[in-house]
């Protein structure tokens, strides 16, 4: 017997697993396919993609599949002031490792946004069922438009406080994102080091306290993990770097070779490549940032001055300059196909509920 939770019922899966959006590439339109295709929830994500490019992938992904899917975008978050001389320092710091990939020198950063409001307009425009976001709340009008377009609407909470700001706005789900969680963190209404708040902690205080369904996210790999979720009264599980590890992942090979020979104690919450606080696999950018954080420029300027960085660190093969945003759970994950892994997901959680229950006996 199929598992069912409001999650299914919602969005008529099969299987209370969200493949979480992961933006800059990791989900492909195959990736994001598989897993619908599969019962799950694929999901794009779409925070630096122009809305030309939203709709191209949007089609992408419908031309794989017929079943529901999910698209996600930042939310627009205040620009911090930077003075020029803070900017110069940054660039400055940053030219060896420039010089070192053999790559023009860096150009002064820019803050300039593709546009959230035309980045949104070509989301409504798509069929996807569950428009999410990170990084903040939207007005309590732009979430009834988007529902009023029959989307169902989801925002990332890391604490109890962001999920009730949510909740106000009219969201339908909450995503609880924990510490644990690969990427960026989504806080927005707390210093982010109160807000690093684990799973175990998080989704209990916010499913008793929010009166809307509740999504689990971070350091969830496998149906022990999903069971567990909904043990603490989420009704699914989102899963990023577990779906990283796929075959259809867009990341690159020395990327996912580095979350398959990472452990658990080896990710670290960096400002280093953003600006902004994300999880990922310590590397050598990481750990000279550490020592000199007066460098690191806010989001999204530091995001625009390591893009060609990391772009050409990718290509070349560098893992020591890229952003290997990966979560906890990161020992557990596995090189199958996504469809497979969904497979598994859902067997191994049927299994994990019967060995609860037969605890009883
Ligand atoms: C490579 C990567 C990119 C991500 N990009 C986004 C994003 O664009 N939007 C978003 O809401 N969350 C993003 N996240 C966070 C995920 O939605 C989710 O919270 C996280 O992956 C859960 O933790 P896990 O990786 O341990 O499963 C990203 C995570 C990763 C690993």
């Amino acid at each position: 017997m199929p598992v069912r939770t409001a999650l299914t019922d919602m969005l008529h899966l099969s299987c209370p697993v969200i493949q979480a959006p992961m933006a800059g590439g990791g989900d492909t339109a195959e990736l994001v396919a598989a897993v619908s295709n599969a019962g799950g929830l694929g999901s794009i994500g779409a925070a630096y993609l122009t809305p030309a490019q939203i709709l191209e992938r949007a089609s992408a992904v419908r031309a794989l599949t017929t079943r529901p899917f999910g698209i996600n975008l930042f939310a627009p978050t205040p620009s911090a002031r930077t003075g020029a001389q803070q900017i110069e320092a940054a660039i400055e710091y940053i030219v060896p490792y420039y010089r070192e990939l053999g790559l023009a020198e860096p150009q002064p950063p820019t803050s300039a946004s593709i546009g959230f409001d035309d980045q949104l307009s070509a989301c409504l425009e798509t069929d996807a069922a569950l428009f999410s976001f990170t990084f903040g709340s939207l007005s309590h009008d732009t979430v009834e438009r988007i529902r009023s377009q029959g989307k169902l609407v989801a925002g990332t909470a890391t604490t109890v406080r962001e999920a009730e700001a949510l909740a106000a706005t009219g969201v339908d789900v909450i995503m609880a994102q924990g510490s644990e969680a690969g990427g960026h963190r989504g806080t927005f209404a707390s210093e982010f080091e109160s807000a690093m708040v684990g799973v175990m902690a998080l989704v209990p205080q916010i499913a008793e306290t929010v009166p809307i369904p509740v999504i689990a996210s971070g350091g969830i790999m496998n149906g022990r993990g999903i069971a567990a979720a909904l043990a603490l009264g989420a009704c699914g599980a989102a899963l990023g770097t577990a779906f990283l590890a796929c075959p259809e992942a867009g990341v690159s090979e020395a990327y996912k070779k580095a979350i398959f020979s990472a452990t658990e104690d080896e990710t670290r919450i960096t400002r280093a490549f953003s600006g902004r606080p994300a999880r990922g696999i310590v590397n050598r950018m990481i750990r000279d940032y550490a020592s000199v954080p007066e460098k690191i420029l806010p989001f999204p300027l530091q995001n625009s001055l390591t893009r060609p960085l990391r772009n050409g660190a990718s290509s070349q093969g560098r893992t020591e300059f890229l952003s290997l945003w990966s979560g906890q759970g990161v020992r557990m994950a596995r090189r199958i196909p996504a469809a497979e892994l969904v497979a598994r997901l859902e067997s191994e959680l049927i299994a994990a509920i019967d060995a609860l229950s037969a605890l009883r006996h």
